[in-house]
């Protein structure tokens, strides 16, 4: 539709141009005022004239009897003045061909706003932090930031991903004396990450016990913990052997979970790398003058932009997380020379990004407009509340491989063989939690119901899957790709075709605003108007040889961009369910 709103304007520049003389309104403007009426009787595209008036010096009656007389098109099969409104109606067969046309020769870059050309974008997500627990809290910033990167790829921007672990700070000086006291080896080669958690969640239970029984008096797990953090800080050899073991076995188990979602990361430097990169930007901030002395912490103020101080080195020296997060800004900037810079984090960490954004521009660096942070709401299950200290926490893995065991039960009678039928349930199982994840606005809070995710009939992923599974049946059944005839097309086709139409759009949109959902909610619409037509109309059996090739050829373009869509939300299209 796009296009054609695009085409429209495009023409109507040009009558108003001959009409009524040159470089009153541009096709921008004209573009701006087209509306998709809201009932099609009304008309698919409409121009209120009234608010041409001004510009034209006419009324609205007079513009859009006039506009009507010298618009021409072949793709509309009237074209309407009523009451100051300028009605065009689409011809459905010719609109249906050229939108067919379209997807045909742009093939899997149909609906790619193609505008990310010589580009680049890095974005920074997933990250989470060593030896505590991936958990589902993590699905946002996985997911949402890998389809932002899938999408910024479909624009042709260069991307890179990176995961910025959480690999550095107090907790490790916790889990070393955690593991020196209670640790076993061959308990973690075996038990991998979850074993870290364990010992992780036992030394802070220790900790609090300590704290609990003398109130007055320091924790010695607490202090030794910092004692040993400071020695790994230091260089010390036995902690830093210890430490890299940390982060391998966690990044060992992150990769099961990246490798069932598709992701790949280009880069996984974490906080720890940026460790001597600091000290440059916090000088820099002393020279400009910018950090001031705060209860013995540096700092800068922000009282004027209405917001907290940003800590940039406490009491002891120490830097903190807005410290780093200034450091890899720079030198991602110096790397990679982004364009954006894209940060996919809960939404409980959107002061800090304005902060420390807000310090980046006053340090004078010119690129700090580039940085977006893209925030997510919270998600529970069932209700269930989440906390990393204690352990009580629905980890990803957990979630996924939930998922994928219901599905395998489900689909096992249909697919006896154990092998294929646990590649099927891996795909339904992980692309339904993601598109369950993904069909609401990132904003929202979002309540897991592992029931609703899997249901085969309601707006899921496996119902979107199961949709692209029949358009290849039915396409294997034709044995073609079916061509776009001019035998007339009806309601049910024509629907469909707009709807193939308004990719584009929805994709440009979920760009532009960072929101995934609307490719999720673009795909059940599209999911629906294909369901309604493979209802409605016999395509393979269809006796009329010319409708016939025409509904194939209106099958395989479905085909082609639900499995578009469904890439760009992280989802796989297997052909069959
Ligand atoms: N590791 C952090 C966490 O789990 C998220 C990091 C987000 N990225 C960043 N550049 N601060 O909360």
């Amino acid at each position: 539709m796009l296009i054609l709103k695009k085409k429209t304007a495009a023409l109507l520049a040009e009558c108003v141009a001959s009409k009524f003389g040159e470089g009153l309104l541009s096709e921008e403007e004209i573009f701006a005022g087209l509306e998709y009426p809201p009932d099609s009787s009304m008309g698919d595209i409409a121009l209120p004239c009234f608010k041409l008036s001004k510009a034209l010096r006419r009324s609205p009656v007079d513009i859009a009897e006039q506009l009507r007389d010298a618009v021409q098109c072949e793709e509309f099969a009237s074209v309407e003045a009523v009451k100051g409104y300028l009605n065009f109606k689409i011809d459905p067969t010719a609109f249906a061909a050229r939108v067919v046309a379209d997807v045909d020769r742009l093939g899997d870059k149909y609906g790619s706003p193609m505008n990310g050309e010589g580009k680049t974008v890095v974005l920074d997500y997933s990250s989470p932090n060593v030896a505590k627990p991936f958990h589902i809290g993590h699905l946002g910033t996985t997911v949402i930031g890998h389809s932002l990167k899938l999408l910024h790829e479909f624009a042709g921007y260069n991307c890179v991903g990176i995961n910025y672990l959480g690999d550095w700070g107090t907790q490790f000086g916790k889990l070393i004396v955690a593991y020196k006291l209670w640790g076993n080896k061959e308990t973690i080669v075996d038990g991998g990450v979850d074993e870290l958690v364990k010992l992780y969640v036992r030394i802070n239970n220790a900790i609090k016990d300590e704290e609990d029984a003398s109130p007055d008096k320091h924790s010695d797990l607490a202090d030794a913990s910092r004692a040993e953090f400071t020695k790994l800080e230091h260089g010390d050899e036995e902690n830093l052997a210890l430490w890299r073991w940390f982060v391998d076995v966690s990044l060992a188990e992150y990769q099961k979970t990246y490798q069932l979602l598709g992701i790949e990361f280009d880069s996984y430097k974490g906080e720890s790398f940026y460790t001597d990169k600091m000290p440059e930007q916090v000088n820099k901030l002393r020279d400009m003058g910018l950090l001031e002395i705060d209860d013995g912490a540096s700092i800068v103020n922000l009282e004027k932009w209405n917001m907290p101080v940003c800590l940039i080195l406490k009491r002891d020296g120490s830097t903190l997380y807005p410290t780093r997060d200034i450091a890899a800004a720079v030198y991602r900037q110096r790397t990679y020379n982004f364009d954006k810079a894209i940060y996919v984090t809960s939404a409980a960490q959107s002061l800090h990004f304005a902060q420390w954004f807000k310090v980046v521009e006053l340090m004078g660096y010119d690129w700090y407009p580039g940085l977006v942070h893209v925030p997510y709401g919270t998600v529970s299950i069932n209700g269930a509340k989440l906390a990393t200290r204690t352990g009580n926490v629905v980890l990803l893995k957990d979630l996924f491989a939930e998922a994928i065991s219901r599905v395998y039960d489900i689909t096992k009678e249909k697919h006896p063989d154990p092998e294929e039928c646990r590649a099927i349930a891996e795909k339904v199982g992980v692309g339904a939690v993601v598109f369950y994840y993904l069909s609401n606005n990132r904003m929202r809070d979002i309540n897991f119901m592992m029931e609703d995710a899997l249901s085969f009939d309601g707006n899921t992923g496996p119902y979107a899957q199961y949709t692209y599974a029949r358009t290849c049946s039915v396409l294997e059944r034709a044995g073609g790709k079916g061509r776009m005839s001019d035998a007339p097309l009806g309601e049910v086709e024509f629907e469909l075709a707009k709807c193939i139409s308004r990719f584009p759009e929805r994709v440009s949109a979920a760009i532009d605003e960072y929101e995934p959902s609307l490719v999720t909610r673009y795909i059940l619409d599209l999911a629906a108007a294909f369901n309604r037509f493979y209802h409605e109309c016999k395509i393979v059996n269809c006796e009329d040889e010319a409708v016939r090739e025409s509904r194939i050829a209106l099958t395989a373009a479905t085909n082609q961009v639900l499995r578009t869509a469904l890439h760009l939300i992280c989802m796989q299209s297997p052909e069959k369910i």
